[in-house]
């Protein structure tokens, strides 16, 4: 397993182009089962999870090209509606084919999804939906068998903002008959990226960008090509590796307007920040200031940042704390943490961290995706040298963190 290599204590200074965002692109890639043709996704990063993604869609007979970031799908001919139990238990993201095939073919065989383990992420909202719809879902074990005559345009409520079952959902009401209204839906901007997709291939959606959506079913769709965006998670990673290690940096392609709630926090602790168009210009001096931050649903602080936030506050000065509101198992960084000098105490769901302006290199271990970038993030700024071990979890959704940190000046490697 490859280990990444950091020295760290080095301020940085560099320029970024940020990679299309991971959780845009694979609801996208679901969406291609949902029309008989081809579907062209621009600027699609080199990750794992679109690797297994494209595995999943070639399973079922779609002839899937990706070149230089750009993924055709031509999903005019489906041969089987079945995904396998290692692709299904490989990431999260493999369980919202299951919407788009119950339109598309009338059934579905999938499993309950993998992905990483940041607490027991069930999918009792995605199935209660679709059988509101009108699919009939049989639980087998681990094994979805599902089937339906037909989805019906239905008023759907979700009692929390789940991301996934807001995907399944809207995927789903495409084939539908009659329009679905999705009451409680998140407002991720990812979601906003899927309606924006699907409304270019023909589909009639509104309330895009609210939590109440209205969608048209339709049997009508054309050949879309879209462009994916700037993954804010990545952008608000690099944004952490400056604060951390102090230094300035240009990151380009960053979504900033999707950053509003991660930037106020940013200055906050003291950084200086600058937006213009896609581009965001950040600098920083001196160790982080000490804050209090909340997780919660878009557009609050988004929970994929929590391990960073952890960290800022680690080599930051003064009492901070933060709690985790959307995933209860989402510490396991912390212990990692703690190896490498910081004091963080954890109640339940609630971190409070007493940062004592420095953390020192040690030997880590990958516990989850975004808990590994983390890691890569407190070794810049720790004095000596961090090695990430298991940080297989982190090319699930980073092109090239070594590479991108290069580039910001980190010391920075892959040892395979
Ligand atoms: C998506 O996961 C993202 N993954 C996650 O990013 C992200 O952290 C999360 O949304 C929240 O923003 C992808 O898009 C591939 P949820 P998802 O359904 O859809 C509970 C990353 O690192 N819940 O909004 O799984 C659930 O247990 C990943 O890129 C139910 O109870 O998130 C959790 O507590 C990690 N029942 C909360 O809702 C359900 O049926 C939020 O989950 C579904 C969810």
């Amino acid at each position: 397993m490859s280990v990444i290599v950091v020295q760290g204590y080095y301020p940085l200074k560099g320029e970024v182009e940020i990679q299309g965002s991971k959780n845009a692109v694979l609801p996208m890639m679901a969406a291609a089962i949902l029309h008989k043709g081809t579907t062209v996704l621009k600027h699609v990063p080199m990750i794992q999870d679109v690797f297994c993604m494209m595995g999943i869609l070639e399973s079922m007979g779609c002839v899937c090209r990706f070149c230089d970031h750009t993924l055709t799908v031509d999903a005019g001919e489906l041969t089987c509606t079945g995904v396998s139990k290692e692709r299904g238990r490989a990431m999260r993201s493999s369980i919202i084919v299951l919407g788009a095939l119950l339109g598309r073919c009338g059934e579905a065989d999938v499993y309950y999804p993998g992905g990483c383990s940041i607490g027991s992420r069930p999918i009792d909202l995605h199935l209660a939906a679709l059988r509101q719809m009108g699919a009939v879902i049989r639980e087998e074990g681990e094994a979805l068998r599902a089937c339906t005559r037909g989805l019906k345009g239905t008023d759907i409520t979700l009692s929390y903002p789940s991301v996934g079952a807001t995907e399944n959902v809207i995927l789903a009401a495409v084939r539908a008959s009659g329009i679905t209204v999705l009451r409680g839906a998140a407002r991720e901007p990812e979601i906003d990226a899927l309606c924006r997709m699907l409304s270019s291939m023909g589909v009639r959606i509104g309330g895009i960008g609210t939590s109440v959506l209205k969608i048209q079913g339709t049997k009508d769709l054309a050949d879309a090509e879209y462009q994916v965006p700037g993954d804010r998670i990545v952008a608000g990673t690099y944004l952490s590796a400056v604060i951390a290690a102090g230094g300035e940096a240009l990151l380009r392609n960053a979504s900033p307007g999707q950053l509003a709630c991660v930037l106020n926090i940013m200055r906050e602790m003291g950084a200086r920040i600058a937006v213009s168009g896609d581009a965001v210009r950040i600098s920083m001096d001196g160790r982080p200031r000490a804050v209090s931050i909340e997780t919660s649903p878009y557009p609050g602080f988004p929970t994929d940042l929590q391990s960073m936030a952890l960290v800022l506050l680690s080599v930051g000065r003064g009492k901070g704390y933060l709690k985790e509101t959307v995933f209860e198992g989402r510490f396991a960084t912390a212990k990692e943490l703690h190896k490498m000098g910081a004091e963080i105490i954890i109640e339940g769901t609630e971190a409070c961290v007493t940062g004592k302006g420095f953390l020192k290199g040690a030997g880590v271990r990958a516990c989850d995706l975004r808990g590994g970038a983390a890691l890569a993030v407190a070794g810049l700024a720790a004095e000596g040298e961090t090695r990430i071990t298991d940080c297989g979890h982190i090319v699930r959704g980073y092109e090239d963190i070594c590479g991108d940190l290069q580039h910001l000046g980190g010391i920075i490697r892959r040892e395979l």
